[in-house]
């Protein structure tokens, strides 16, 4: 396959060479896409991109192929707010021809579509959305006593830390048996040294006296405002600061320390601003060549009623990370459990806490009693020390020499993990993401016996929802790392959708058929046999994923439980209050940790139960389960690639032939989160307790009233603070712009669209290469397929345009403040009038290096007319309500242009 020198160049560069500084966005004059090129199709990127009236900005992130690309925004006039967008539509418009002509004799017609086409993998709109920090606003200061202990080991190691004593969560002298327990570690002269961990957050204050020295710079990326160094802007930036302090605090006399405090810390900023998949996918990969730990403590909301997962191109980045982050040894995810508990909200309902890819840490207070906004669900791995029962985390604050006494939640639980990791990675630099998660479960140390949460699993470990294996201790983990043997690469197996009664979800998100759920609720059970251990070269359990269809007319009453061969059950999904949604489980995915290192030969059942509540009723479609783990033979290793068309039920026949092309779309639904912490100002003050199951509904005993939907999260928070606390945030009313899901469905229908048609175009040539002459067996695969992106394309486009109307009115912003001003701007109406055209030239320049410079100075005038028109197969009408519209400026100009 022959590409042109510049695009051979362009992949020459290492990546970082590319994304190092990303361009200022501008969301206001651009409408900006993600594009997935595939380097052995027929047509170069700069083909495609052309063809499409777009331009490259550059490389997303770390990710090999994928590019962000843009054109300008069309002048407002000659788009109805029904618009579909026309890149989509035009994509669509290559696809059926290519399609088309591919069913005749003769392929003239359709080469130029069919190049294009061939060789998009995936095309997706980017949107601007905001991340929620699971920080608790500033409350009173905690405990003012000096504490003996505390100072023994500070008179030992030298410690001159003012704050130090009061740092409970490192010397407890109260609760000795309650606390990260790492001064034992530095007795020994393990104290982080060389590994770095980036706080993906709100931005790092650097010139901290207490951060300065082990500030580390090159990992350090502000993805709000697109400027080198995160700094902290707006007056709440100060959740970053404090979760490094927490880590990375420097031993001198400015405040208190870090866990690991010779270890370095970076600041990448996403959380003061809304920010898009693009960004947010570059930012899990930024650095991760040197930086080992990337230190999450923010995700949806935490309200009980929201259900989000990372969209395709973050789950890319965070395969990416784990496969080649670290030299190969995989980046490590740290997550916040979530605050939401005391609204019934769940981990495994937050698509970034139940990834297998993440360590969730959930909290304990000072105590060691659970504290009642900590979330609990299966895929809690341990927990670690934060606010509660009177007392808060003492750390680093933004400011010279500022010292915070307030932080907490989930939010300053995670910190306190990394730290640990950190500590663990400077003695033993060669461990496996994995490696550092069955240290978790291994390690891990019960407290509470008595708390009713408690289990034993199948493999004799105490696990609870709550406090997952339990409590990291910092001391029998690092001495647990230091003797421990690698594990094998990963294995897994592969359960492919079970349709229950015919149950179907079709691309655009339609369910149908399934059982109804009755009082005794829906069982299914799969067997997983000796034999497919083998065939899989699966040794032993680790984590398992559910995927579950099901339709519910009020989500908050579905419970799902899995019960293993063993009889140990996990609990999938308990009852939410506040959750109404009526859009059900449209294969969304669980994880589960209960089970790790059981056998699973035997029978696996599933049970879907709901309340029972009178007029609210659902049907349980399908459900499909993944068994992760270790290999066998580890030369046999295979790597994992992100699934494709994985929400369809059931699995499309092609399915095996469309994942070796590994197409593309995005997981489950999406909401926007509310920009409310969800933790009230008490979360240090409440007495945590250690006597309640985590999950304490069955079935029909509660149902949900009209008071509990009043007095559901959104509407209760305003009262409890009517001006928005440091913490909340500055978005209070976003949520309400985007009540309505329908655009969600629609956007991901968008992106289904066109990782399917590739999907069926590739197999399809896949299959016309091997048979060549038979044309109409190509034609029958495609019947479908097609039919469902006809009737899909308006109303994707439709859903992406809300999508932008819903943020344009906070997020809207003018050419020079960019991004950072999405928070303070204008209005949707305000994009800047102007044409689209084409721009094919600039990778053309024969030099990467000037090829890049002209990025900056992008021209709309078409200048590659006639070699487009030496096309005669373009469409002759662009098939988009825009035509209709005035001829300039717009896509019916490129289409004049181009006859
Ligand atoms: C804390 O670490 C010490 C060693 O420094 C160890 O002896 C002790 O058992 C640990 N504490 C707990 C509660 O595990
Ligand atoms: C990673 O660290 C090495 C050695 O310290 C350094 O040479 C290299 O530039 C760093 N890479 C990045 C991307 O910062
Ligand atoms: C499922 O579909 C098959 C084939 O169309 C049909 O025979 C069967 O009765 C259906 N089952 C149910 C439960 O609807």
């Amino acid at each position: 396959m022959r590409l042109p020198l510049p695009l051979v160049l362009l992949l020459l560069l290492p990546p970082c060479a590319l994304s190092s500084q990303p361009p200022r966005r501008s969301y206001s004059t651009h409408d900006y896409y993600v594009l997935e090129h595939l380097p052995l199709g027929d047509a170069s990127l700069d083909e495609c991109v052309s063809r499409l009236g777009l331009e490259v900005i550059e490389q997303v992130g770390e990710l090999q192929n994928h590019w962000l690309v843009r054109r300008s925004k069309p002048s407002p006039e000659l788009f109805a707010r029904t618009t579909a967008d026309p890149i989509l539509e035009l994509l669509q418009s290559f696809r059926q021809q290519a399609n088309a002509g591919s069913i005749h004799a003769r392929f003239e017609d359709a080469r130029l579509p069919r190049r294009v086409s061939s060789s998009i993998k995936y095309l997706e709109p980017q949107a601007l959305r905001q991340r929620v920090k699971r920080a608790p606003p500033p409350v009173h200061p905690g405990n003012e006593e000096v504490k003996s202990n505390a100072r023994e080991v500070a008179s030992r190691l030298g410690i001159q830390d003012p704050t130090f004593t009061k740092q409970w969560h490192l010397v407890n002298d109260e609760y000795p048996e309650h606390m990260m327990n790492v001064s034992g570690l530095w007795e020994e002269g393990i104290t982080g040294r060389g590994i770095i961990s980036a706080l993906v957050d709100d931005g790092l204050d650097y010139n901290s006296d207490d951060l300065a020295a082990n500030f580390y710079a090159e990992g350090s990326y502000d993805f709000n405002d697109h400027e080198d160094l995160p700094t902290p802007k707006l007056f709440d930036d100060h959740h970053g600061t404090r979760c490094a302090g927490q880590i990375g605090a420097v031993k001198n006399d400015v405040c208190g320390i870090g866990i690991a405090y010779d270890s370095q810390v970076a600041g990448i900023r996403i959380l003061s601003g809304p920010i898009s998949d693009v960004d947010e996918a570059a930012s899990l990969n930024y650095g991760y060549h040197n930086t080992s730990i990337y230190s999450c403590s923010w995700g949806p909301a935490d309200d009980g009623r929201s259900m989000e997962a990372p969209g395709y191109l973050i789950q890319k980045a965070v395969v990416n990370g784990i496969q080649n982050g670290r030299g190969g040894k995989g980046s490590v995810y740290v997550f916040a459990s979530g605050n939401g508990a005391q609204h019934d909200d769940q981990c495994n309902f937050d698509g970034y806490t139940n990834s297998i890819y993440s360590i969730t840490v959930a909290a304990v207070d000072f105590k060691g009693l659970h504290p009642y906004y900590s979330e609990a669900c299966a895929a809690n791995m341990v927990v670690a020390y934060s606010s509660g029962s009177g007392n808060n985390i003492v750390t680093t604050d933004v400011g010279k020499n500022k010292c915070a006494t307030t932080h907490g939640g989930t939010s300053a639980a995670a910190p306190n993990a990394v730290g640990v990791f950190a500590l663990a990675l400077s003695v033993r630099p060669e461990l496996s993401w994995r490696d550092l998660q069955h240290l978790c479960v291994r390690t891990a140390e019960m407290i509470n016996p008595d708390d009713p949460d408690w289990e034993t699993t199948a493999a004799g470990r105490p696990f609870s929802y709550k406090y997952g294996f339990g409590r990291l201790d910092g001391y029998s983990y690092v001495k647990a790392a230091q003797a421990w043997e690698l594990v094998k690469p990963q294995a897994w197996i592969e359960i492919q959708p079970i349709q229950i009664e015919n149950g179907t979800m079709d691309i655009l998100g339609t369910m149908s058929g399934g059982a109804p759920i009755t009082a005794q609720g829906v069982k299914n059970t799969v067997t997983i046999t000796q034999d497919m251990l083998v065939q899989n070269n699966f040794e032993k359990l680790e984590h398992i994923t559910v995927k579950v269809w099901i339709s519910h007319t009020r989500r908050g009453d579905v419970e799902v439980e899995l019960v293993s061969p063993n009889s140990i059950k996990s609990v999938l999904a308990a009852r939410r209050r506040y959750d109404s949604a009526n859009t059900g489980f449209p294969g969304w995915r669980f994880m589960t940790v209960k089970h790790w290192d059981e056998n699973p030969v035997g029978d696996w059942t599933i049970q879907v139960n709901d309340q029972g509540s009178e007029g609210e009723f659902g049907n349980f479609l399908g459900w499909s389960m993944t068994l992760w783990g270790s290999t066998v033979d580890a030369s046999k290793a295979k790597l994992y690639e992100v699934p494709v068309l994985e929400t369809l039920l059931p699995s499309p026949q092609e399915e095996t032939v469309i994942t070796t092309s590994s197409l593309a779309l995005t997981t489950a639904t999406k909401s926007f989160p509310k920009p409310t912490s969800h933790l009230p100002t008490d979360h240090g003050s409440i007495e945590g307790e250690a006597t309640m199951p985590a999950f304490t509904n069955k079935p029909g005993t509660a149902t949900p009233t009209a008071q509990d939907d009043a007095a559901a999260p959104t509407e209760s928070i305003p009262s409890e603070s009517s001006t928005p606390t440091p913490d909340e945030g500055w978005f209070p009313d976003m949520a309400n712009l985007v009540s309505s899901q329908k655009w969600v469905f629609g956007a991901i229908g968008a992106v289904i669209v066109f990782g399917l048609s590739a999907g069926i175009f590739f197999w399809r040539r896949a299959v016309n290469r091997r048979r060549r002459a038979q044309y109409s067996t190509l034609s029958r695969g495609d019947d479908v397929p097609m039919s469902s992106i006809a009737r899909n394309g308006g109303v994707s486009g439709q859903g992406t345009k809300e999508l932008y109307d819903a943020f344009g009115e906070v997020s809207d912003d003018d050419d020079d403040v960019d991004e950072e001003t999405g928070l303070t701007g204008g209005r949707p109406q305000d994009r800047s009038p102007g044409g689209l055209g084409f721009h094919s030239g600039f990778l053309d320049d024969d030099d990467p290096e000037s090829a890049r410079a002209t990025q900056a100075t992008y021209r709309d005038e078409p200048e590659d007319v006639d070699h487009l028109r030496s096309h005669s197969t373009l469409p002759s009408r662009i098939p988009s309500p825009s035509s209709s519209g005035s001829g300039d400026g717009s896509w019916e100009h490129a289409s004049q242009q181009l006859r």
